[in-house]
């Protein structure tokens, strides 16, 4: 079978496809450059690959110190029926931290994608609230002391959607009205005295004029909860980057941005990096290099800033990405977004990770 050949060959080479030195070898893994620096290393993990696949469970316990999972504690996953609640792949992936000696983060408490099937014919404006505390209350209470940081409430700002505040129409802002943010952080303090509780979000990167508008937003949002003592402790940026926007990406807007984050006294989190490779050549040694430039310039510039407490890519290898389908290349060449390639071995993206970290001024 494929693992199984897989696994020798692996084990036979010792050595990655393109020359980098493997799992194990003359380098240090990001898990202990980022410990080095005092801050975490980590990846979004898949269901149920890391209870079946050997090779790479094995990269995450190497590599990382920290791991989220990448979609079974959305609600569709976790919540399926009203009454029902379905742990047990979170809790293995907990139980998987505990045995690696890794943190885990919680994503995502409120999103309005991937929300439980039921909801839509069964929420009301009458029972929203009730559903949306049950709903944190079980989930966030089932995991309470095992989450270093919670993603409570994930994309609530589309300044597109015109509404007050730039937040997004989402099904929970239609029944609850803004309010629902504040409420959801609270509920989650009221459950977990001691996880981080964070806002997440995207689209933050760059210097332009619609990311400046959103960073704004984002920004007023923080604020605003701060003042009406929500008990929120930190900000996730997704960094989903494109080399095709490359040029719009200025290590001093990102600076600034998080500089400002980081002045209302929350602790930052990097939370879903990964680099679409469309815009550059098939050539494998180009676009690798080409991804690496984008991971260091990006990492560099927000490892500035002290309050950045991790870095998380999405995904590990590309073997393994959400992005396979939805920027697939013209020429039907698998893309190259992660630290890993698709053999599990290491990539110059990887190395610029562990540049961009050990770079970083104490
Ligand atoms: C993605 C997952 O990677 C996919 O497997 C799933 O089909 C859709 O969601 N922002 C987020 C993540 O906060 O939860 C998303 O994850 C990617 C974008």
């Amino acid at each position: 079978m494929e693992r199984r050949s897989f696994l020798a060959a692996l084990a036979a080479s010792g050595v990655a496809t393109n020359g980098v030195p493997a799992r194990g070898e003359t380098e240090r893994a990001l898990r202990e450059v980022a410990a080095g620096k005092g801050m975490w290393f980590g990846a979004a993990a898949g269901w149920p690959l890391l209870r079946d696949n050997e090779i790479y469970a094995r990269q995450f316990a190497t590599e990382c110190n920290m791991l989220v999972p990448e979609n079974v504690l959305k609600m569709q996953v976790v919540h399926p029926e009203p009454e029902r609640y379905n742990f047990e792949p979170g809790d293995f992936l907990a139980a998987f931290c505990q045995k690696h000696g890794m943190k885990m983060r919680g994503h995502t408490l409120v999103w309005h994608q991937q929300m439980a099937p039921w909801f839509q014919g069964v929420a009301t404006r009458e029972n929203a609230r009730r559903l949306l505390e049950e709903h944190i209350r079980a989930v966030a209470g089932h995991y309470r002391g095992k989450i270093e940081s919670w993603d409570v409430v994930n994309e609530a700002i589309d300044v597109k959607d015109g509404i007050a505040g730039g937040l997004r129409k989402t099904p929970w802002f239609e029944l609850l009205g803004p309010e629902y943010i504040d409420f959801a952080f609270r509920a989650a303090r009221a459950v977990d005295g001691e996880a981080r509780l964070v806002y997440n979000d995207y689209g933050l990167d760059y210097a332009d004029e619609g990311t400046a508008a959103k960073q704004e937003a984002v920004l007023r949002l923080l604020r605003g909860m701060l003042e009406r003592k929500v008990p929120l402790d930190g900000f996730g940026t997704q960094a989903h980057l494109n080399v095709a926007s490359r040029e719009k990406f200025k290590p001093e807007a990102l600076r600034k941005f998080l500089g400002e984050v980081a002045a209302l006294g929350l602790k930052i989190y990097v939370t879903e990096l990964d680099v679409i490779d469309q815009a550059l050549p098939d050539d494998v040694e180009a676009r690798d290099r080409g991804v690496a430039e984008f991971y260091e310039a990006y990492l560099s510039a927000a490892l500035d800033v002290k309050a950045v407490v991790a870095v998380l890519t999405w995904g590990l290898t590309d073997r393994y990405t959400w992005l396979a389908r939805r920027h697939a290349r013209a020429s039907g060449a698998p893309i190259r977004p992660l630290p890993l390639d698709r053999e599990y071995g290491r990539k110059p993206a990887w190395r610029a990770i562990g540049r961009a970290m050990e770079g970083r001024r104490g």
